[in-house]
């Protein structure tokens, strides 16, 4: 790829960039000295703005040859390749469920989405009290259908293989989540920093725990060598942007070929950490509720996909045994998922607390000794899932251990 050309666009660049794209700049309408452009980048790494001309509309990505927050990190431009390549892969099986693809530029590595200027991250939602039971159960649905149509059960094995090629390039971001989530977090490291004191005895005990530190290890393993479906990679509740009405699932830069649970753990660990954030009891509530709603409509979404009548392509491993052994060993596979989302979960709660990329759920809460009441809760709750991970055999088991946590975190609270 030509990285001679590469610049870093400002407004001028994006309206002259876009103007040279006849089906986006008709999209937008109107001369392109009209177009007004809007920074929104919020995260880590990407410069994101959204156009907006008398027509329509457009979302613009740009990587930096640098982490967007820490300059002196340097990085490959190549991450909007990968979102690109995932939004290709996804779109056409998630059912609207993520942003519409318009463009992708080589040199300048630049993604043209759908705006989405009328949804909210669900992180800020969630934080301002919105109350949304549909959003889980969608992105349950979504997770099933990107992942099932990205894996052995619905594509031959050469298509898989493919993708597995193209999505394996995507090694810095892949390193950086092996440094972040799997490593760092277990021992000193100067990107690793929390705020309070509370959790030093926790963070400890965790890096001293030999059980907690193999269940790490077995789950970094199973992260790089368990490639079943192309996954988001990065699915935590600021990669989703959301309405009452309708959800996306934005971000797929860290897209790999991984194990499915992997993307439900994200998921799963970042309401989890709303949970401990929220002092509000009905909101708490409704985070039990939402765990349970994306499960069973991931569950239900995966196994019907799976069971379908359709006659799958051409080339598509054929199933060799049906009846009651060929159920038992489906929901071997089930049951295999939800063990890594449990694992997954809690190692996510471990890094958004003691590790480099936090999460702003805390901020919330003004009173300092309630905030590190809630964060040690949090990780001590991630310490005992990890401990005890023989024991949690269903969702339901995860669930009632969130609970009884409830229970004790009320009475730290009172
Ligand atoms: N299609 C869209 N329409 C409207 N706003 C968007 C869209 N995509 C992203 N945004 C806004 O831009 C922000 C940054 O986008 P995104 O998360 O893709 O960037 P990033 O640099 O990859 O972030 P991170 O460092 O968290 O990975 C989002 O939090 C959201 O507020
Ligand atoms: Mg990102």
């Amino acid at each position: 790829m030509d990285q001679t050309s590469y610049r870093t666009l400002d407004a001028g660049g994006i309206r002259a960039f876009l103007a040279g794209l006849p089906a986006i700049a008709t999209r937008l309408g109107g001369l392109a000295e009209q177009w007004q452009v809007r920074e929104v980048s919020d995260g880590n790494l990407n410069n994101v703005f959204l156009i907006t001309g008398p027509a329509g509309e457009v979302c613009l990505k740009q990587s930096l040859p640098h982490v967007r927050v820490d300059p002196s990190w340097k990085m490959p431009l190549d991450r909007t390749h990968f979102e690109a390549a995932w939004l290709c892969a996804i779109g056409p099986l998630v059912g609207g469920l993520t942003t519409e693809y318009l463009h992708f530029d080589p040199v300048l590595y630049v993604l043209v989405v759908e705006s989405l200027s009328g949804h909210t991250v669900l992180r800020t939602a969630l934080m301002q009290g919105a109350d949304w039971p549909e959003v889980a159960p969608r992105i349950g649905m979504f997770v099933a259908r990107a992942c099932f149509g990205t894996s052995l059960l619905a594509r031959p094995f050469e298509d898989v293989f493919d993708a597995r090629r193209l999505f394996a390039a995507n090694q810095a971001l892949t390193r950086i989540t092996l440094d972040l989530v799997f490593d760092d977090p277990y021992r000193d490291h100067p990107r690793n920093h929390w705020h309070d004191s509370a959790l030093s005895p926790i963070v400890l005990d965790i890096r001293t725990s030999a059980a907690t530190l193999l269940a790490v290890e077995n789950l970094r393993r199973r992260f790089l060598s368990q490639p079943q479906a192309l996954l988001h990679g990065d699915l935590h509740t600021g990669s989703i942007m959301s309405t009452a009405d309708d959800t996306r699932v934005i971000d797929g830069e860290f897209a790999l070929y991984g194990p499915i649970g992997f993307d439900c753990g994200m998921f799963v660990g970042n309401l989890v950490l709303h949970f401990f954030a929220t002092p509000d009891l009905a909101a708490r509530q409704a985070v039990l509720r939402d765990i349970d709603g994306f499960w069973r409509s991931f569950h239900a979404q995966f196994t019907a996909l799976w069971n379908a009548d359709d006659a799958p392509p051409p080339g598509t491993l054929r199933p060799l045994a049906y009846g009651p052994a060929a159920h038992v060993a489906q929901q071997a596979f089930m049951d295999e998922v939800m063990g890594d989302t449990i694992g997954f979960a809690a190692i996510e709660i471990i890094r958004r607390l003691i590790g480099y990329a936090h999460t702003a759920d805390f901020d919330s809460i003004t009173d300092p000794r309630l905030r590190a009441t809630c964060r040690a809760g949090a990780l001590a709750f991630a310490y005992y899932v990890l401990d005890h991970l023989a024991d949690m055999r269903t969702i339901a088991d995860f669930l009632s251990c969130l609970e009884e946590n409830e229970r004790k975190g009320l009475s730290i609270r009172a």
